[in-house]
Order: structure tokens, then sequence, then C-alpha cells
């Protein structure tokens, strides 16, 4: 049962270290957040299963890990500079900024109400920089990347060379992208620094549609492998005047919020926007989508066809989602208060266990005894040595007050050593989600956690 109250989870975030306001102690920089101890595990786990699901499990998608700042031109001629804008309104009373299309009432001020508002003005959310010593009255050479792909766009001749891969194959992503959004709000939802995890999948033109399909059911798949509910899941085709300034076609997947359906990732359609407009010798070969001339560019976009040996510029199918979006949904989904016997509230984080910050608890049932320590240790350092993520020897607490710790960050399972221990060789391991135990001998652990956590 997923949550329906944002304010359980974001506590629940802070107390227990998955998520901190960053530059708190100077009072917070909005839209901007920390991930702690246990936040940290929770997006690596996200990432590497994606990672794995497209890079691993296919043979036909690259990674790479480009640079954030990015030259001016590589997002002049993406079209940003121009056109990555939302309109800004200020209420002329208490001065309060907002997005236009986000308000709840366009002639109304959001914070006090008033009708005094300023006409719509673009408001552009690239963040220029100033890279190496420009000076003080010098203008931006550079931006911080505002979607992660276009370095893939970049370097599309340079994987292309180094791996020899020709169309379809694609380029995976995983890195920062920033955004000077006007409002950043619901938590991690819409952040000024936020994670992007974008596929950039090549194909020749007249075949896009297929592919589109193709990810937009890969992508439905693996959100669901998450642990997200399929009725929580939907697709959203977004009209001709709502696309992206690059796309043909776009769906978004959407999940379903505490604050309602919204987007989770954005498939696109981006034909030869993207290569069309960044390649050298634009006459050379047909440009569906171009927009600008490009002079400045020194590198031929443009893939041979091996049979009719004709040139063309590769059409891009994307999917795109935003990592920190992708955690509020599995924190969401996994959010759960159970009324138990004894009328206690258990709280519990209902993780798919290859998520699971911490894949087990070991708990020595008594902490001053040195060797019932030491054999917990020892069962935690054989566990951690499977490589299946953060195992934890836990040393607060009595083993009731550990259970519900563990219970309130998702950890799948709780192994407890005590005294028979020592005589038996065997433990007792508690589930998350039963709180069922079962006594099982220390050797069979190993195989029993990769079940678990493979299941
Ligand atoms: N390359 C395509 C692209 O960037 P987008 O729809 O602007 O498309 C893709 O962004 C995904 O990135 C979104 O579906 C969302 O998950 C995430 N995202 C976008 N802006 C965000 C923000 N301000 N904060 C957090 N995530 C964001």
């Amino acid at each position: 049962m997923p949550a329906n109250d944002m304010s359980a989870i974001v506590s629940l975030c802070k107390r227990r270290g998955f998520i901190f306001q960053s530059s708190d102690i100077y009072g917070g920089l909005k839209g901007v957040y920390d991930y702690g101890p246990l936040g940290v595990e929770l997006k690596n786990n996200v990432k590497s299963s994606w990672w794995r699901h497209m890079v691993y499990q296919r043979d036909d998608v690259e990674g790479l890990d480009a640079a954030i700042i990015a030259h001016r031109k590589l997002f002049q001629y993406s079209g940003h500079e121009d056109g990555f804008h939302d309109p800004l309104v200020e209420c002329k009373k208490c001065h309060a900024r907002m997005r236009q299309d986000k308000m709840a009432d366009p002639t109304k001020c959001d914070e006090c109400g008033s009708t005094e508002l300023t006409p719509p003005r673009t408001f552009n959310l690239l963040f220029p920089v100033k890279a190496g010593p420009v000076g003080d009255d010098g203008e931006h050479n550079a931006y911080l990347r505002g979607e992660t792909c276009q370095h893939i766009f970049a370097n599309f001749k340079n994987v292309m060379d180094s791996t020899g891969r020709r169309p379809p194959f694609g380029i995976a992503q995983i890195g920062k992208a920033y955004r000077n959004e006007i409002i950043a709000r619901n938590f991690i939802f819409r952040m000024r620094e936020f994670e992007q995890l974008e596929l950039e999948y090549f194909v020749k033109p007249g075949t896009d549609e297929d592919w589109f399909n193709h990810w937009r059911e890969q992508s439905k798949a693996w959100w669901v492998s998450l642990g997200l509910a399929d009725d929580h899941v939907k697709e959203e085709e977004l009209a001709a005047d709502d696309l992206p300034h690059y796309a043909k076609r776009t769906i978004d997947m959407e999940y379903k919020f505490v604050h309602g359906f919204d987007e989770i990732e954005s498939i696109n359609n981006r034909t030869d926007y993207d290569l069309g407009n960044h390649t050298k010798g634009q006459d050379e070969f047909p440009i569906h989508a171009k927009v600008r001339e490009n002079k400045d560019s020194n590198t031929k976009m443009a893939v041979q066809d091996i049979e009719t040996k004709e040139w063309y510029i590769p059409y891009v199918v994307e999917a795109s989602f935003g990592l920190d979006r992708a955690v509020m949904a599995v924190l969401t989904e996994a959010y759960t208060e159970e009324t138990l016997e004894n009328g206690d509230t258990r709280t519990v984080l209902k993780f798919k266990p290859h998520l699971a910050p911490i894949k087990a608890a070991v708990i020595p049932l008594a902490k001053n005894k040195p060797e019932l320590v030491e054999l917990a240790k020892k069962v935690k350092d054989d566990l951690q040595r499977l490589g299946l993520g953060r195992v934890m020897l836990e040393m607060s607490g009595n083993v009731g007050k550990a259970y519900r710790k563990h219970d309130e960050v998702g950890t799948p399972v709780c192994i407890t050593v005590d005294f028979d221990s020592l005589e038996d060789g065997a433990v007792t391991l508690r589930d998350r989600d039963t709180m069922q135990q079962q006594r099982l001998p220390i050797a069979s652990l190993p195989a029993k956690l990769l079940e678990i956590v493979n299941t």
C-alpha cells in the first residue's frame, strides 16, 4: 500500500539518512538536495539496475560518462539557448515569481492572491558558467548541461568509430543535469540539480516508430521491475503543441505520486534533429529537422548504408528519466504503515530487495559479549563478500529496536547471532515483510541472501 502522505516520507528520509536539504546549515538552497548514507545506496541500486538492464543485458548499447560543463555552442546548436524557457510571471504586490503554466489560477498570485501580475516573459533554464580565466565583463562561454544527452550526440562519432557500431545501436549515460527551474517543489520531484539516466538509440529513418514502441515497452517493464504497481505507471501522449522543441513524438511515463499522476520518464522520437543540427556538411545529406546552419562543427554525423551506399543522418529514439523522481516513486510505492496485533504501528519500506540500501543486518544478541560480536562480524564479512550491496553489523539498541529500525529503512532480512549460535552454528533469520523467523545454519546464509536479493 503506497504512501498517501508525503510529509511522512520526507520526515523519514531525513530521520533515517536518505535525503537532506542541501546547505541546510545556512537555511538551505531551494531545489537542491543531498543524499545521505542510505540515500546514496538507494540511488546506486537504481542506477545499477538500469545499467544492467540497458547495457549488460543487451548487445546493442554502449556506455558513456561525459563532462558536466558543456561548450556553449553545444547548447546553442541543440536549440536550448533559444528555446529552453518557461513563462515567468511576477506578482507586483508580494514579488513572488511563478511559472505561469503551473499556477493554480494564472490570473491570481499563488502566494497572496493578488491579481496584479506582470505579463509573462520567457525565462531561460540553462545555468551559464565561465570556464577558465574569463574576465569579469567577459561573456559566459559554457553551460552546465541542461540535459545529459547533448554530450551523447557530440560523442556519437567517437563511440561509433571506437566500437565499430552501426545503427541500430544505443548510448546510455548517467549523470547530473542542471535547470534553473522557476519553481522547485514537491520535494525531489522538481529540482535545480538532478541526475538523469538517458538512452539515445540511433536508427535508420523509417524504422524509428518501431523502435519507439520497443523502448516504450522496455521502459514500462523496467519501472514495474522496480516494484511499482502496474496500474501506478501510465503513458501520456503529448499533444503536438506540447512537444519539446526537438521531438516529433513524445510519450511521458507517469507515476501515481501522492500529488497525483506526474511524469517520471520521457520517451521521445527526436528524428535527426540533434545529429542534423550538430553535423558538419549539412548540405551533403538529407536532414529532415534542420533548424540552424552549422558553420562551427568539425564532425560529420552521417552514416553510410552498407547496401545502398547512401549517407544518412540517423534518427534518435530517446528514453530519458530523472533518478531523483525514480527514487521518489520507489519510496512512495514502498512506504507502508501497518497496525500490529498489539495495536502498535509499524512503518516499513517494502523495497524490492535488489533496491534495498542495506541487504541484511547482522545483530549480535548481546553487544558486550566479544565472542558473539566476533561471530556476527564474521557472518557480516562473509555476506559482504558476495558483492550484493551493503551488509551491516548492527550494534545499536536491543533486537526489537533493531528490527523496527531495519523495517523502517527497508532491510529485507535481519540475522540474529545468539548464544546457541556459538554451539550449533545456526542463526535466526527474520523476514522484513512477514516478520516470520526461521533458524538456519550459518553456512546456508550466502545462498539464502543471493536468493532473496535476486528475486
Ligand atoms: N533529454 C530529454 C529530456 O531531458 P525532459 O522531459 O526535459 O527530457 C527527462 O527530462 C526526465 O528528466 C523527466 O522525465 C524527469 O524524470 C527528469 N527531470 C526533468 N527536469 C527535472 C527536474 N527539474 N528535477 C528532477 N527531474 C527532472
